[in-house]
């Protein structure tokens, strides 16, 4: 593995694409159809300068931020993502390992490939659910109980799945659940050995938290057939406050990209809400979530913790999103590309590149820690980078 040549995220995605076969691979990095809001989640960032004081005493710089109530070491989460089978053999549980390792907390997915309970009880602290309100109201309530059960302390409920968004990438690419070998995809699969023979030694990546529950788990169709048969879009407001109850713990809301939707997370009782487009895989043409972290930290931040989601790869990016009032970030594809590069020790890297350049810039920017990042610490990039491509 690259781990050690790995010096930013930019290079685990490059080891991730050498990794991975190339239907693999698209899965993680693609986004919906022109994948308009998939690179503006990553240029948001670019549109926002840092404003470095100097003849600061930064010799210490901590990064300690506490998140529904659970004091995080570093101010990064790793994001819930499904069917991690598919990129390494160790799944969900290697952002579990490394959550936990380095004293933050992993989001396990309803679609994960490892069963909640097995990621829960793989590590000693307890990491957070993260909720599809999948299926009729008997299925979700089955599945919140067991992560109750299961020592999740936390739950994430993910509401912009009503249907799957259209990833053209995965369609064009044949891409299966699980991954098949056939004539269109036989050659992609052959190429890449030991990706093949994690995926042939290990269980299959599939949706291990319903296996029994959905009709097809046991055979293969394509990624969007293989979801759509489980999703609910009759869901709202009302069902949310009825889940947030049943869980009985804290919830945030992950979704969210208007100062309206907060408001009303807040008032069913979610303690977080999470600013998000899901990566730009769901509607495209959405704005960066960077673009709306200001709205929804103006309409409720000060009740409740606001955290963003979508298009950190640097340090610098938690950073910004820091300074414009989230609490937190959380990652998606930077720590599948950990893990396509390196298994666990591969999520590892991920954190500690962030961590250091988290670490690094607060130095550079003289912010004695992130308790001391506020709008002050950064500015905009002005008219002409606005207008670049
Ligand atoms: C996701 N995401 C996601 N979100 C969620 O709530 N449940 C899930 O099961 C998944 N599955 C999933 C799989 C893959 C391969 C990716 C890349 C993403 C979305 C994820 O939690 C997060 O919102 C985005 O990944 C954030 O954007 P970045 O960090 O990838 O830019």
């Amino acid at each position: 593995m690259r781990r050690r040549t790995a010096i930013s995220v930019a290079d685990l995605r490059a080891a991730a694409r050498r990794r991975l076969p190339r239907m693999v691979f698209d899965f993680v990095d693609g986004g919906a159809e022109d994948e308009q809001t998939l690179r503006d989640n990553e240029q948001a960032f670019r549109r926002w300068t840092l404003r470095p004081r100097v003849l600061v005493d930064v010799s210490e710089r901590p990064q300690e931020v506490t998140v529904l109530g659970r004091r995080l070491a570093i101010p990064v989460v790793l994001g819930p993502t499904g069917l991690m089978r598919m990129v390494g053999h160790e799944g969900e549980l290697a952002a579990a390992a490394a959550a936990h390792r380095f004293g933050t907390v992993s989001v396990t997915s309803s679609g994960s490939s490892v069963s909640l309970e097995d990621v829960a009880t793989s590590v000693p602290s307890p990491q957070w659910f993260q909720l599809y309100p999948w299926g009729d109201r008997a299925m979700v309530d089955a599945l919140i109980d067991r992560a109750r059960d299961s020592g999740y302390e936390a739950m994430v409920v993910t509401v912009d799945v009503p249907v799957v968004g259209a990833r053209e990438k995965d369609l064009r690419n044949g891409l299966t659940v699980p991954p098949a070998v056939s004539l269109r995809t036989g050659w992609d699969l052959l190429r890449h050995p030991a990706w093949l023979v994690g995926l042939l030694t290990h269980p299959k990546p599939t949706y291990a938290n319903f296996t029994g529950l959905m009709p097809d788990a046991r055979g293969t169709s394509g990624l969007a057939a293989h979801t759509t048969g489980l999703l609910n879009p009759a869901h709202t407001w009302h069902d949310l406050e009825r889940m947030v109850r049943r869980f009985d713990g804290p919830v945030m809301l992950k979704g969210v990209m208007t100062g309206e939707d907060a408001r009303r997370a807040v008032d069913v009782g979610c303690r977080a809400v999470a600013v998000s487009n899901h990566g730009g895989r769901q509607a495209d043409s959405v704005p960066a979530a960077l673009d709306v972290l200001s709205e929804v930290v103006a309409e409720v931040a000060a009740e409740v913790d606001v955290l963003l989601d979508g298009g950190v790869r640097r340090g610098s990016d938690v950073v910004k999103a820091l300074a414009l009032g989230a609490r937190a970030c959380l990652v998606g594809r930077p720590w599948v590309y950990g893990l396509a590069a390196g298994g666990t020790a591969g999520v590892e890297r991920t954190l500690e590149i962030l961590r250091d350049e988290i670490d690094r810039t607060l130095a550079l920017i003289g912010r004695p820690g992130v308790a001391s990042l506020d709008a002050s610490a950064i500015g905009s990039a002005g008219l002409r980078s606005s207008l670049e491509p």
